[in-house]
């Protein structure tokens, strides 16, 4: 009998149970943590008085012998390892003898999996963030260098006033700050041990739990064992805070795809995140984008599968809670290279400013126009009217507002007068938007500073 549990069996498992039951193929991922939280296990047990310090020190000398092995590749893997925590300590006991098999006193694969994996989901958390204020640095340096440039602005996808591309870019800037202020808050529910816990109803030796989550760095322990090995709404949490990460990454990337159309030509996708096409040889496609926006889908996937899997669990553990791994595992994959790309994405893109600016077309400054007549007085909505008056005039003249007669203007509202030009400039309608968190120029420039104090 191979596996740890296998006092009470008396044949072997099916061959076909250890390929739905066996968790090491992904698992192995939690050596690290599985070997911290093992060491300090250990020592808790020398201060509750089951191992001796000797024992002790030739159990952590054994663990970190099975970390080297596994790090360089070298572990060989037995038929009955079934995961990472079987695996460690059926090898440390080869290691070491039989005082290996103390090292289990008053511990569970349930405290242990849900402590290896807070730990992990702690470093995994960290890395995303690093990661997001890397993106949102590029994003920032390249938006400082366009906070002068004009751009038709959108709504519906259609013309509306005109912004900067630089105000345009900070747009899709400000979700990461909440993407990052979301994994902030999964690092704090992550953040607690439950180690102690034992099966399910604590452990019968006298551990100190709070030196034990001291020594592997947990803010705080889990008040009670029951919901201490069957809690993963810090899995969820992780889960959401990245989905909502790729759906912000998806929503810019369609945006770059559709402005590096032929049709839009505003930016060019530089050739090194870009790809061709095997039968169109002028072809370069973005495909690294669409992949962005593609993966935003399986994120997603990843956060409602495990939110089903744990939809209606009996407390306290169940093998259902072992499904919480490849999920994250998944999506903390897919970001890890998402991120980046979209940074290098950012840092290599070129700006066609003239191709911006040639969209520019007076409709765009209509609103200014009826600005323009409220600041003579003229209440908003009549001065709405007034200037869909004019826009009317102009289709059936089939020509641009702006090259209507002041005659024509004063036709239709006898408030217009010879400054009405002044209503008629882009850098005009740009800085007069210069409310905080406005296109202005000089709006962009000091939120640029708050873009750069947020990433602190
Ligand atoms: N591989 C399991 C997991 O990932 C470890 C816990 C197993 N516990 C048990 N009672 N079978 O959740």
């Amino acid at each position: 009998m191979t596996q740890l549990w296998g006092g009470r069996f008396t044949g072997p498992a099916a061959e076909l149970l250890r390929q739905l039951n066996d968790s090491i193929g992904f698992d192995i991922r939690l050596y690290n943590e599985d070997i911290d939280g093992s060491i300090a296990w250990a020592n808790g047990l020398v201060g509750a008085g089951v191992l001796t310090a000797e024992e002790a020190k030739q159990i952590n000398e054994g663990l970190e012998k099975v970390r080297e092995e596994i790090r360089l590749e070298k572990f060989v893997f037995a038929a009955g390892d079934e995961d990472i925590h079987t695996a460690v300590e059926r090898r440390l006991t080869e290691i070491v003898g039989p005082v290996g098999g103390k090292l289990h006193t008053g511990r569970s694969r349930n405290d242990q999996a849900v402590t290896d994996f807070r730990l992990w989901v702690k470093r995994a958390t960290k890395d995303m963030a690093a990661e997001i204020v890397a993106l949102g640095t590029a994003m920032i340096d390249h938006a400082e260098q366009h906070i002068e440039t004009p751009m038709p602005g959108y709504t519906h996808l259609q013309h509306a006033q005109p912004v900067t591309w630089g105000h345009w870019l900070l747009g899709h800037f400000w979700p990461l700050v909440r993407d990052l202020e979301r994994f902030h808050a999964v690092l704090h529910q992550a953040d607690e041990m439950a180690l102690g816990s034992a099966a399910f109803a604590g452990t019968a030796f006298p551990i100190d739990r709070d030196a034990l989550a001291k020594e592997l760095g947990f803010k705080r322990i889990t008040r009670n064992s029951l919901d201490g090995v069957s809690s993963r709404d810090y899995v969820a949490d992780f889960l959401y805070a990245s989905t909502m990460l790729g759906l912000h990454l998806s929503r810019l990337a369609e945006q770059l795809i559709l402005f590096s159309s032929t049709e839009f030509s505003f930016v060019v996708i530089a050739d090194a995140y870009s790809t061709g096409s095997s039968i169109m040889p002028q072809k370069k496609n973005p495909d690294t984008l669409e992949l962005t926006r593609g993966k935003s889908g399986r994120l997603l996937g990843d956060l409602t599968g495990f939110l089903a899997t744990i939809k209606g669990l009996p407390s306290t553990y169940d093998k259902d809670l072992q499904e919480d791994k490849e999920p994250v595992f998944d999506a903390y994959d897919n970001l890890r290279l998402l991120v980046p790309v979209m940074r290098g994405v950012i840092e290599t893109i070129t700006v066609n400013a003239d191709k911006m600016a040639a969209q520019l077309e007076p409709g765009l400054l209509a609103t200014d126009l009826a600005d323009y007549l409220v600041k003579k007085n003229l209440p908003f909505r009549q001065a709405h009217h007034v200037v869909g008056q004019i826009v009317q005039l102009g289709e059936k003249r089939d020509i641009p507002i702006t090259d209507l007669t002041l005659d024509d203007l004063q036709e239709i509202s006898d408030l217009f007068e010879e400054d009405v030009i002044e209503a008629f400039s882009v850098e005009g309608a740009l800085a007069a938007r210069s409310v905080p968190g406005g296109t202005a120029p000089k709006a962009v420039r000091v939120q640029i500073e708050q873009a750069r104090d947020a990433l602190k």
